[in-house]
């Protein structure tokens, strides 16, 4: 089959490539699905450049998130069957023609929701959902700071925490366009601060009536540390899903965390067992995937697509990516 390869098996974005390579094999529990779509993620930028370790029985084909037609059914396989049309979540293999993917990490695609919305679903909105609802622990009424806010994890994060009746969604970002544009979504922003010109832990501060954030989304790391405890309200959780600007801080004073009883919790998604994953999106798919799909459409919540590329312009894909300057999910089709 066709897949996107890297060159040398890591490297620039010059060294992704349309090549061939073998169609994955069916193992028990396992749905084989054609790709009309895959969805891009940071992590892939990572693992491109050797820096991800892909996880134990995962393809090593970069990609997380698709959508499809199944095309063959491996034993033991009870909800779908061929020519269902489905998008998922695997620990790899996405950028490529045919995906084998377990069951339970599919869902059933409903008609109006189109390859490209499908695909870029799970990755973000799973992600957003564990850190917010599973981790923080979000409650009506409470304030929440989401960081790197106009990725595709934080306009999810944004929307579930409004939906879920957050008092204020406060999101930072690089640029004034992203914060308007987050504001004036539907179940956006409450507040939007620019992390490069003003003091986001001052902000918070007034704009919460100095009770500050009571969940923290932060995917930025040494940055944005002190100013994310200065920030947190007293019983405050904050769930770290990446450390962009990176991983060391040189000095911080640790009674913040016994006097405001702070909790601070890692987590990651694709490096978890596929019962772990499983678990989380039947609970994802329960609670949630309704008020994103709809059963017509119209449901509170949106996915937002920057912009739809051929797989053979991936290499314009990840450049677009690196730039930093997307607002929402990148998708590409397989055509
Ligand atoms: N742990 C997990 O389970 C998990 C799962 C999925 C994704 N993630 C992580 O979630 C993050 C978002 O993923 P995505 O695919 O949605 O990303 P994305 O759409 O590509 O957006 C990333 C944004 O992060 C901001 N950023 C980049 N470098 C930064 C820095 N040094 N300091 C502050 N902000 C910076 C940029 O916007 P601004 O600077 O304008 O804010 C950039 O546009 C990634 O870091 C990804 O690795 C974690």
């Amino acid at each position: 089959m066709l897949a996107i390869l890297v060159k040398d098996g890591k490297g620039p974005i010059e060294n992704l490539y349309l090549g061939e390579t073998p169609e994955p094999e069916l193992k028990y529990g396992q749905v084989m699905v054609k790709i009309k779509a895959f969805g891009l993620n940071r992590m892939d930028i990572l693992q491109r450049k050797g820096n991800y370790p892909v996880p134990p029985g995962a393809s090593n084909v970069l990609g997380v998130e698709f959508s499809g037609i199944v095309s063959a059914l491996g034993e033991g396989i009870s909800k779908f069957k061929v020519n269902d049309e489905v998008f998922g979540i695997a620990g790899g293999g996405a950028y490529a023609e045919y995906i084998a993917v377990h069951e339970t990490h599919l869902f059933p695609k409903p008609s109006h929701l189109s390859w490209i919305d499908a695909a870029s679903i799970p990755e973000v909105f799973l992600t957003a959902y564990q850190a917010l609802v599973v981790y923080g622990e979000m409650k009506e009424g409470e304030n929440v700071l989401v960081h790197a806010s106009a990725s595709g994890v934080g306009i999810a994060a944004i929307q579930l925490a409004r939906v879920r009746g957050a008092k204020a969604v406060i999101s930072t970002a690089s640029t004034k366009e992203k914060l308007d544009w987050l504001v004036n979504i539907p179940h956006g922003a409450t507040n939007g601060v620019n992390y490069k010109t003003q003091n986001f832990a001052e902000e918070v501060k007034r704009i919460t009536g100095n009770k500050g954030a009571d969940v923290i989304i932060d995917f930025v790391g040494q940055s944005h540390w002190s100013r994310n405890i200065e920030s947190m309200a007293v019983d405050g959780r904050m769930t770290m899903l990446a450390l962009l600007s990176g991983t060391k801080v040189s000095e911080f004073d640790l009674s913040a965390l016994l006097y405001k009883r702070l909790r601070i919790q890692g987590s990651t998604l694709r490096s978890r067992t596929v019962e772990y994953q499983a678990e989380l999106i039947k609970r994802f798919a329960d609670e949630f995937l309704g008020l994103i799909t709809g059963q017509d459409g119209q449901g509170p919540i949106k996915t937002y697509i920057h912009k739809v590329y051929s797989w053979k312009k991936i290499q314009d894909a990840h450049r677009d990516m690196e730039g930093n300057q997307t607002i929402g999910k990148l998708v590409a089709v397989v055509d």
